[in-house]
């Protein structure tokens, strides 16, 4: 069990292409055990690999503590994404206010579909298909551009970015206070 530091903004892993896992491993189970440790340590409500400075599809998610209120949205507690692949994107447009653990303090309203099917395994390498809406389908779609080297911010307008630019800079210098471990800026 460790906190690992997550990397952020302009880091080149974020923007990586990523692998698939090929293969269940116990260095594999303690990478997804600490991913959630990092997780919930700067309570975040999903962490993909990349995050982490691994070029792996996987990512993890627990969206109970922003369910738990919501009187139609499932607690799923904790889960774990190994190779996921979005079979389906439905419903109507929902505009929701995103966050990144790599871009800290940044959030705006990103438009995404509201349902979502994927295809994974989960950390005991069983295939499993789920339909999800509302924050888990948030999460899903948010993580599933991690491993694809997409970030919310690239939904924004150029305007809206610009919003941000300070914000940004203060993240790519390594001089923004976080209150969770971060990677040391390359070159820093
Ligand atoms: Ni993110």
């Amino acid at each position: 069990m460790a906190i690992l530091p997550i990397v952020t903004y302009n880091d080149p892993v974020l923007r990586k292409e990523t692998r698939k896992v090929e293969e269940n491993s116990d260095e594999l189970q303690t990478l997804i055990d600490d991913m959630f440790d990092t997780m919930y340590n700067s309570r975040g409500v999903g962490l993909a690999a990349p995050q982490i400075g691994q070029d792996i599809r996987l990512f993890v998610m627990d969206t109970d503590a922003v369910t738990e209120d919501i009187e139609d949205e499932p607690d799923l507690g904790p889960m774990v994404f190994i190779n996921p692949e979005i079979l389906e994107l439905k419903g109507d447009k929902i505009k929701m206010e995103e966050g990144c653990l790599s871009i800290p303090d940044v959030r705006d309203d990103v438009v995404r579909p509201e349902t979502v099917t994927v295809k994974y395994l989960d950390r005991n390498f069983e295939q499993k298909t789920i339909e999800l809406s509302g924050w888990p389908s948030r999460v899903v779609q948010h993580e599933t551009d991690h491993l694809d080297g997409q970030l919310f911010i690239d939904y924004l307008s150029a305007f809206r970015k610009r919003l941000h630019r300070s914000l940004l800079k203060k993240i790519n210098k390594g001089t923004l206070k976080v209150e969770y471990p971060v990677a040391e800026k390359v070159g820093s």
